[in-house]
């Protein structure tokens, strides 16, 4: 694992977009998973600010979204697909229908699942984004027994139902299921790049990984990654 530590959040953010840049300015057909949350949002409004200058196009790039609600449209404010669009989509020369994310609405889940795994399996990720949850979850892949490898659908854990609550009206607004990338296609991505901010994330940033390799933690599983890039504020790395 590569870990950088960074003094200030401005400094990640145009790090990680730079790095973002570099890769499609190389590639410009990259395939780039991302994901959601407060962590990315300073990535991505630096990736608007540097697409509008001119530094880099989205035209030919694909992208997959990490996990979605199930039962949340996307016309509604929660919806990742929403967020997506609000933060990144809607702002770049990113073509719609390459813009892809799981389908929470799907009436077969499972149909959606095996479809959105197949659609990765044609073009495997070059840049994977993550965030991590104070329980160590990527993506939506909570800490168990075990773990999943392809996409599939996830019952939320209360802690992941409380951390998210702060967006929705009200707790029985808040989602009990989502559908979510399992660990193997994270894994899959040649380069993982996974993001934590502040000092409520030092304790899961030092176990995951410092700590052993193990499903009660999903992102430990990022020490046996070729190439992980872990960038850290001062905050989420201080107890390394
Ligand atoms: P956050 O969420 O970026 O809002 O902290 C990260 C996550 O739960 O994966």
């Amino acid at each position: 694992m590569n870990i950088r530590m960074f003094d200030s959040r401005e400094e990640l953010d145009a790090f990680a977009a730079q790095f973002f840049i570099d890769k499609i300015n190389r590639k410009p057909q990259a395939t780039l998973g991302l994901a959601t949350g407060s962590t990315p949002i300073g990535i991505y409004e630096n990736l608007v600010e540097r697409y509008r200058k001119g530094d880099v196009s989205f035209s030919q790039v694909t992208t997959f979204n990490l996990d979605e609600y199930v039962g949340v449209p996307a016309s509604n404010e929660q919806s990742y697909a929403y967020f997506m669009k609000n933060n990144l989509f809607g702002h770049i020369d990113l073509p719609v229908d390459r813009a892809f994310l799981p389908n929470g609405m799907a009436d077969d889940l499972q149909a959606e699942c095996a479809h959105y795994d197949g659609m990765m399996a044609g073009q495997p990720i070059d840049i994977q984004l993550l965030g991590i949850g104070h329980n160590g979850h990527i993506g939506f892949n909570e800490p168990d027994e075990a773990l999943q490898g392809g996409t599939h659908v996830v019952t939320l854990k209360q802690e992941t139902r409380d951390a998210n609550a702060r967006f929705f009206a009200s707790m029985d607004d808040v989602p009990k299921l989502a559908i979510t990338m399992g660990v193997g296609s994270i894994m899959k991505a040649r380069t993982i790049m996974l993001v934590a901010k502040g000092a409520d994330k030092a304790d899961i940033i030092k176990q995951a990984l410092q700590g052993p390799i193990t499903t009660q933690c999903p992102a430990s599983l990022l020490q046996a990654h070729p190439d992980a890039l872990i960038l850290l504020d001062r905050e989420a790395g201080g107890k390394l």
